[in-house]
């Protein structure tokens, strides 16, 4: 795991863009994209479609699959995470909408749902990177605390600050699901790449727990000290709590050249 600790918020969001830009180049045309909703990766997002409309980067055949859902909002709900990744992401990324997926949270047979998404993921081979928030609970995706860490994709109900975090997002609390359609945990381990974002105080006790706690089930994103590419980004403010952040810094400010050309970092 590779934690870059960053001066601020745009430079989190600069830093990551290189690194989902890098890894884009390198896989190709058909490169596959993971994709978080939520506030975190928005001006990941941005840098990405900046480079879209410079031209330096080409994702009109990359596919792209969402972490999650809402279970019961009405297709075209403009909360529902199909919506929002429309406009985050498929649109001002020049993605093909044929080519971006997210669970079907609408269906009669969620259970069914689940397993078409594992499927689809399966037979676009598999993600390439996949970007991740993490929640103030320790959550990614949707995987609350207490979720298996060998968990794929699934109904699961949100906890209350999960739901309280996010409504923001709606008129009111009552508004929002108590249930999604997440990737599972072993889902996310699966992608080739991570690439995490976190920004703001309210994340510090989520990333000390994700780098630098136990693996359990208690903080799900502490399963990434298990993958083997994944870098996390973080301001000063989501950095304040890792007790070693200071070698962070220093491994990243002493990288060799020739590794930092390798990851674009
Ligand atoms: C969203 C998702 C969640 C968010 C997390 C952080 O698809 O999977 O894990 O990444 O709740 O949300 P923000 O970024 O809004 O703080």
């Amino acid at each position: 795991m590779e934690v870059v600790i960053c001066s601020s918020p745009t430079e989190v969001a600069q830093r990551a863009t290189a690194k989902v830009a890098r890894i884009c180049q390198e896989v190709g045309p058909n490169v596959v994209l993971g994709v978080a909703t939520g506030s975190s990766p928005l001006a990941l997002y941005e840098g990405l479609a900046a480079r879209v409309a410079d031209g330096s980067l080409d994702l009109s055949q990359a596919s792209a699959f969402a972490l999650d859902e809402y279970v019961g909002l009405p297709k075209g709900h403009p909360e529902s995470y199909a919506t929002v990744v429309n406009r985050t992401v498929t649109e001002p990324l020049g993605m093909d909408p044929a080519r971006v997926n997210t669970p079907d949270g609408a269906s009669s047979d969620i259970d069914g749902a689940a397993k078409a998404y594992e499927e689809a993921i399966v037979a676009a081979g598999g993600v390439d990177v996949q970007i991740l928030g993490i929640g103030s609970n320790g959550h990614i995706g949707f995987n609350e605390p207490g979720s298996s860490l060998a968990s794929r994709t699934r109904i699961k109900t949100l906890t209350p600050t999960t739901r309280e975090d996010n409504a923001r997002f709606f008129d009111s609390l009552d508004q929002v699901p108590t249930h999604c359609l997440t990737q599972g945990l072993g889902t996310i381990m699966a992608a080739r790449n991570v690439v995490l974002v976190a920004q703001g105080e309210g994340k510090a006790d989520a990333i000390a727990a994700l780098v630098e706690g136990p693996v359990t089930a208690m903080c799900p994103g502490s399963v990434l000290q298990l993958h083997q590419h994944a870098t996390i980004f973080v301001d000063e403010a989501a950095a304040a709590k890792l007790t070693l952040a200071d070698y962070y810094r220093f491994t990243y400010d002493n990288k060799p050249a020739w590794q930092r050309d390798l990851s674009g970092l």
